[in-house]
C-alpha cells in the first residue's frame, strides 16, 4: 500500500521537529506548507489523502466542498478546538479529527503564568531591571492568597488551574454549563460569578451560545479591577467592550493568549511592519494588558502528544472503523449516533 500523504498547512519549525520525529520510521509522506489552508490555498492539498490544520487555518464550507471533490475525507485537526470547521456542512463528507488533549497542565500554567506576571508587574520589572533601573515604583502588586477566582469552564484545562489557583490558597468559584458532579467545586451562576469574581479565568470552548460572553453588561456586573485571563478563544471576549471597560478603570487588568482577530497576525514577524489593527494596537499599548500569540499550548510535552495523537488519529482512521476522536456535531444531542459506540461518526 501506498504511503498515507499528509497535507501539512501553516506548519511552523516546531512542528516539522515535532511531527518528524514521530514519524520517524517514514510511515507518512507530510507535505509541509506555511501557508495557512483557505478557500485559496486549498488547491495544495492536490494529492492527499488527508490535511492536518491548527487553530487558524479556515476550513469553511467552500474548503470543504474542494477537500471532498478531491477525494480528501479526513480533515486532521492538531489542537483541540474546532470552531474553525464548518463541522455541521463536513458531516455526511469529510470526517473531522482532533486531538482532544495534549497537554491540559500547558495551558493552565500558562493562563497562571500571564497571572503572576501581570499582578506583580513582572513585565515591567523585567524591562526596568534590564535597563539597570532598579526603582520599585509603580510596581506595587496583591496577594493571590484570599481572592477569588471565577473558572469558566471545568473541563480538563480549568480543573488543573482550578488546583493550581487552590494551591495558592486562592477561593474558586466556577461555571460551566454541564456542572461536574461530586467535584467539589462551587458552581454558581455567570451572575453570581461576575459579581464576586477578583480574576475571571475563561477555559470554555468557543460556540455561538458563548460568544462575546464578556460584553458591556457582563462587564458592568464585574468588581472594579477585576483581572480578566482568556487562554480559551479571543471571541469569548468583545474586544472593543474589554477596550472601554480598561479605559474606564473598571478591569484593573487582562491577560490574553487569543484574540478575536488573531487568524491574519499571530504566528508571524510584524516587527518592522505597522499592524492595522487599532483595537490590538490599543491592547496593547496598555500597562495593565498583557499579550501572547496563542503559545499557552507551546511546550515540549504538549507538541509531542500533538503529533503522536494526530499520527494515530490518521492511521486509526485508515486502518479501522474506529475514530475515538471524532468531532461531530450531532454528538451528545443524539443517541443512536455511532461515535458513542467509538465508531465513525458516518
Ligand atoms: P474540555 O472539553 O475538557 O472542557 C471544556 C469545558 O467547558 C467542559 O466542562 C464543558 O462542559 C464546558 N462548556 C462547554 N460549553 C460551555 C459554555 N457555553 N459555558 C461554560 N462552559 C462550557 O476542554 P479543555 O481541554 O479544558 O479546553 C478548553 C478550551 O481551551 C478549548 O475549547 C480551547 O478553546 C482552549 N485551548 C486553548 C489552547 C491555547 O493554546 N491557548 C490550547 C488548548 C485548548
Amino acid at each position: 500500500m501506498d504511503k498515507l500523504k499528509i497535507a501539512f498547512f501553516d506548519a511552523k519549525e516546531y512542528d516539522r521537529q515535532s511531527f518528524e520525529s514521530s514519524n520517524k520510521d517514514g510511515e507518512f509522506e507530510i507535505m509541509f506548507f506555511e501557508t495557512r489552508l483557505t478557500p485559496n490555498t486549498v488547491k495544495l492539498a492536490e494529492g492527499a489523502d488527508v490535511v492536518c490544520v491548527f487553530v487558524n487555518d479556515d476550513i469553511n464550507s467552500f474548503v470543504i466542498d474542494k477537500l471532498y471533490e478531491m477525494g480528501i475525507r479526513l480533515i486532521a485537526l492538531r489542537c483541540a478546538g474546532y470552531n474553525n470547521v464548518d463541522v455541521q456542512y463536513a458531516y455526511g463528507k469529510v470526517h473531522v479529527v482532533r486531538v482532544p488533549a495534549y497537554s491540559p497542565y500547558a495551558v493552565a500554567e500558562h493562563a497562571m503564568a500571564l497571572l503572576l506576571t501581570s499582578i506583580r508587574r513582572i513585565h515591567k520589572a523585567y524591562i526596568r531591571t534590564k535597563d539597570f533601573n532598579f526603582r520599585l515604583e509603580g510596581l506595587t502588586g496583591f496577594d493571590l492568597h484570599g481572592k477569588t477566582v471565577g473558572v469558566i469552564g471545568t473541563g480538563k484545562i480549568g480543573r488543573i488551574f482550578i488546583d493550581i489557583c487552590r494551591g495558592f490558597g486562592m477561593n474558586v468559584i466556577a461555571y460551566d454549563k454541564f456542572p461536574a458532579k461530586d467535584s467539589g467545586i462551587e458552581y454558581v451562576s455567570l451572575e453570581e460569578l461576575w459579581s464576586r469574581a477578583d480574576i475571571i479565568s475563561l477555559h470554555c470552548p468557543l460556540t455561538d451560545e458563548n460568544r462575546h460572553m464578556i460584553n458591556p453588561e457582563s462587564i458592568a456586573q464585574m468588581k472594579k479591577g477585576v483581572v480578566i485571563i482568556n487562554t480559551s478563544r479571543g471571541a469569548l471576549i468583545d474586544t472593543e467592550a474589554l477596550v472601554e471597560g480598561i479605559k474606564d478603570r473598571k478591569i484593573g487588568a487582562a491577560c490574553l493568549d487569543v484574540y478575536e482577530e488573531e487568524s491574519n497576525i499571530f504566528f508571524h514577524d510584524y516587527s518592522n511592519h505597522i499592524v492595522n489593527d487599532d483595537v490590538l494596537a490599543r491592547l496593547i499599548s496598555m500597562p495593565n494588558v498583557i499579550v501572547t500569540s496563542h503559545q499557552a499550548f507551546l511546550t515540549a510535552e504538549a507538541l509531542s502528544n500533538i503529533a503522536d495523537t494526530t499520527l494515530n488519529n490518521v492511521r486509526e482512521f485508515f486502518s479501522s472503523d474506529k475514530c475515538i476522536n471524532e468531532v461531530c456535531y450531532k454528538c451528545g444531542q443524539i443517541t443512536d449516533c455511532k461515535q458513542l459506540h467509538d465508531h465513525k461518526c458516518f
